[in-house]
């Protein structure tokens, strides 16, 4: 082959310098706060090859229109839009995955977390001295004053708690700010839970002591614009994760709540049942029939509000989704007494048998739900 032609197939013109720290910043309504982060972190980086993406869900706000803008000025910042799709732990996942740099941080977007850790992290990470630094509040020099004392609280709680139960070690593992090595967060990556706000709690619990972490600790301030997207049901995630990783992953979040939600339509089916028999003098069949459809639409109500609201129908969508839900149920209690009968036959152990086609049928529900119900658009 001709020399320059191999040297150019060998060495293809490259100019792009290729970034060593990529920033991977999630956002959901942070419109106010993007810029104002840009140029802190293109200050603090001076003299290192970095990005930052930015990996919004499709913010109302409009914050993908004002990264988008600032990438088209500067080519070391990226967006990636997501559509249809919520979550904090998803969207770093997902950020970190699009970038190739050798190290990845991830950050809030509301100047909470201290970005003039970064370089320090990196160098602890380039060094070898660790493959995981993880920003945080509770060791020595670090604080969380900007937190009110009930959320202190349950932070405490949370973070003692993924301490016992998942033999976690370092001080802050609910952190937010953390750099880590590519290839290490590759290997993990397959494992981790996009469901949830924990990212951090799930790459430590994950690695299960085979990462070599070190913290350093920072000052988590207060936000610059917007308000927090931590709500109550932020708990349930994380008690999700860590049933998840007690369990190892034989049990998800999701499963477990699509059974709770099953279990209170137990609760509305018999209240329907008795309110058709007593107040409507309807005959059992139809009152028995009314009470599973009433149970029907409140579970499947629940598990839009709940088990999927990171998925959740809207509009018309409503519609679509419970007219397939129906039929879901049906192959559901189908299974349920095709299963329940064939081991009452066998081992007449009334219980067993009931037990068993419940677990079946809701088994059944939950599979065909995550099929043809809220499935992945
Ligand atoms: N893409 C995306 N999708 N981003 C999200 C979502 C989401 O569903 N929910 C929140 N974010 C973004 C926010 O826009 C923000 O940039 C960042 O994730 C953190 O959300 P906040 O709402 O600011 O959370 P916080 O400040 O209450 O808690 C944060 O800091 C704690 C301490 O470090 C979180 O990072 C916690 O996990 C952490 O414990
Ligand atoms: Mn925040």
């Amino acid at each position: 082959m001709n020399g320059i032609l191999r040297l150019v197939i060998e060495n293809p013109l490259d100019t792009a310098i290729r970034p060593v720290l990529s920033v991977v910043v999630p956002t959901f309504n942070e419109r106010d706060n993007v810029i104002k982060l840009f140029e802190k972190l293109k200050a603090t980086l001076e003299g290192i090859a970095w990005e930052v993406l930015y990996v919004d869900d499709n913010s109302p706000d409009g914050t993908w229109e004002v990264v988008r803008d600032l990438a088209r000025r500067d080519g070391r910042v990226r967006c990636i839009r997501r559509i249809g799709r919520r979550g904090l732990s998803g969207a770093c996942i997902e950020g970190i995955l699009a970038s190739c740099a050798p190290y990845a941080a991830v950050m809030d977007a509301d100047l909470q977390h201290d970005d003039t850790q970064l370089p320090r992290m990196l160098s602890l990470l380039q060094s070898g001295t660790a493959e995981l630094v993880v920003g945080s509040r509770y060791t020595a020099g670090g604080s969380a004053e900007s937190f009110n004392k009930q959320r202190a609280s349950a932070s405490a709680f949370a973070t003692e708690l993924a301490k016992r139960v998942l033999r976690v070690e370092i001080a802050d593992p609910m952190s937010g700010f953390f750099m880590i090595r590519r290839d290490r967060f590759e290997q993990l990556a397959p494992q981790l839970s996009i469901q949830g706000f924990k990212i951090l709690l799930d790459i430590i619990a994950t690695a299960r002591g085979s990462l070599k972490t070190l913290e350093i600790p920072y000052r988590f301030g207060s936000r610059l614009h917007g308000e927090s997207k931590l709500d109550p049901m932020v708990a349930l995630d994380f008690l999700g994760l860590v049933l998840a990783k007690i369990t190892n992953d034989a049990v998800s979040l999701r499963f477990l709540m699509f059974a709770m939600v099953g279990g209170t339509g137990l609760f509305v089916h018999l209240g329907t049942l008795f309110v058709a028999l007593r107040f409507f003098d309807l005959p059992f069949g139809k009152a028995q029939a009314a009470g599973a459809l009433v149970a029907m639409t409140t579970n499947f109500i629940l598990n839009n509000f709940l088990t999927y609201r990171d998925q959740r129908l809207k509009g018309f969508a409503i519609l679509r989704g419970l007219a397939a839900f129906y039929p879901t149920c049906g192959v559901g209690l189908f299974a349920n007494i095709g299963v329940a009968f064939s081991i009452y036959e066998q081992e007449p152990i009334w219980w067993l048998a009931g037990a068993t086609g419940a677990l079946i049928g809701v088994a059944s529900n939950y599979a065909l739900s995550g099929l043809f119900v809220w499935r992945r658009r």
